[in-house]
């Protein structure tokens, strides 16, 4: 079903946003005569270098068209299909991808439950406790969501501890970084300081939430691991024919600080738009606004009222949770339109 969308920007998703004016110029200046296809372009031999610079000289990065694409090849990379992946049950692997990695790479997946999106490494003990006994699935990876699904973030020390947890186990810490740039912005951190520094082994790099048309990144921070991607990820579909265009939009968001500034900016929509509801009566926020999403209780009768004229989604019917997203174009004029239709209706 197409949905209308009225007002011309909503706070349903991130992904309901169009594209940077700067990232749109990169792929028409990219649409300029004929390169070689399949990667081997200067574009995206530059967006590799910039990738480089920004989470370590010896990241391996293979561009892919989306981010469930990203995650499930890059699970893929790390895992045999009697493996098992730990997850938040809130994670976007665990409810958002259909199944997909369960369906290629044959894991089951473990989700632990998670009322801010994190997962902590005290749940994750209990479900190791049968690694070596071969009736069971042997967990290789921790999967968490840099921001989180529910707009949390973990701090550059969490993440170090899931890693060496991994890692003294033989295990792997995979981030699904969709909206990594959000969570380096919230932290004030350099993105290597939350990906390579802080122990990460495979990491899904965003592009389409922060601006870009299309396209995401997986990452390597160790070459075995990367050893064979290449074929998976053309086994997998994900091989772009014409990948100088999702180059050169990485490249574009790779430089001058794009990336933070479009990250930043949403964040701080994000925190707008919260201020803005926590004085509505009868609105409860739910989550801590660490990110660009905002998580509230709106009392069930008022949704379809408010969804009327802005489409967004309950993220948990059981407790009328609805979920509102910002994105780098989120105007302060959006927020209070927006502010004055919920205060209007919600009452
Ligand atoms: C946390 C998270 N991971 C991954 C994705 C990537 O999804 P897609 O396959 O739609 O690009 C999303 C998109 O909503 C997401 O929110």
């Amino acid at each position: 079903m197409t949905k209308e969308v009225k007002p011309s920007r909503s706070f349903a998703s991130d992904n309901n946003a169009g594209v940077h004016p700067a990232v749109m110029e990169a792929i028409a200046a990219a649409n300029d005569g004929h390169v070689i296809a399949y990667g081997d372009d200067p574009y995206t031999a530059r967006a590799v270098e910039m990738f480089r610079k920004h989470l370590a000289r010896d990241a391996e990065v293979f561009f892919v068209f989306g981010g469930t694409g990203a995650n499930v090849l890059g699970l893929k990379a790390g895992t045999r299909s009697h493996n098992a992946i730990i997850c938040a049950q809130t994670a976007h692997i665990n409810v958002d991808e259909c199944g997909a990695p369960e369906k290629f790479t044959g894991c089951k997946l473990l989700p632990i439950a998670s009322p801010d999106g994190k997962i902590k490494i005290d749940q994750i003990k209990p479900l190791l406790h049968e690694v070596g006994f071969e009736h069971h699935v042997q967990p290789r990876v921790i999967s968490v969501s840099q921001a989180t699904e529910m707009g949390t973030v973990y701090t550059p020390r969490e993440l170090k501890n899931l890693a060496k947890f991994a890692h003294d186990r033989e295990m792997l810490l995979h981030v699904d970084g969709a909206r990594i740039a959000n969570a380096a912005v919230s932290l004030n951190v350099k993105l290597k300081e939350i990906t390579k520094d802080a122990g990460v082994d495979i990491l899904s790099f965003g592009g389409a939430k922060n601006g870009m048309m299309y396209g995401e990144a997986v990452v390597f921070f160790d070459k075995d691991l990367a050893r064979e991607f290449k074929y998976t990820r053309k086994q997998g579909t994900h091989l772009p024919s014409k990948m100088r265009f999702i180059s050169a939009q990485f490249e574009a968001l790779l430089s001058n600080n794009l990336w933070r500034r479009n990250a930043e900016h949403a964040n701080r929509m994000a925190q707008v738009l919260a201020r803005e509801l926590s004085l509505v009566p009868h609105i409860t926020l739910t989550q801590k606004v660490e990110a660009n999403g905002v998580f509230a209780v709106v009392p069930k009768r008022y949704v379809p009222l408010l969804q009327k004229q802005y489409f967004f989604y309950v993220w948990n019917e059981e407790i009328s949770e609805v979920r509102f997203m910002t994105s780098f174009d989120t105007t302060e004029e959006d927020i209070a339109e927006f502010v004055d239709l919920v205060r209007k209706t919600v009452k």
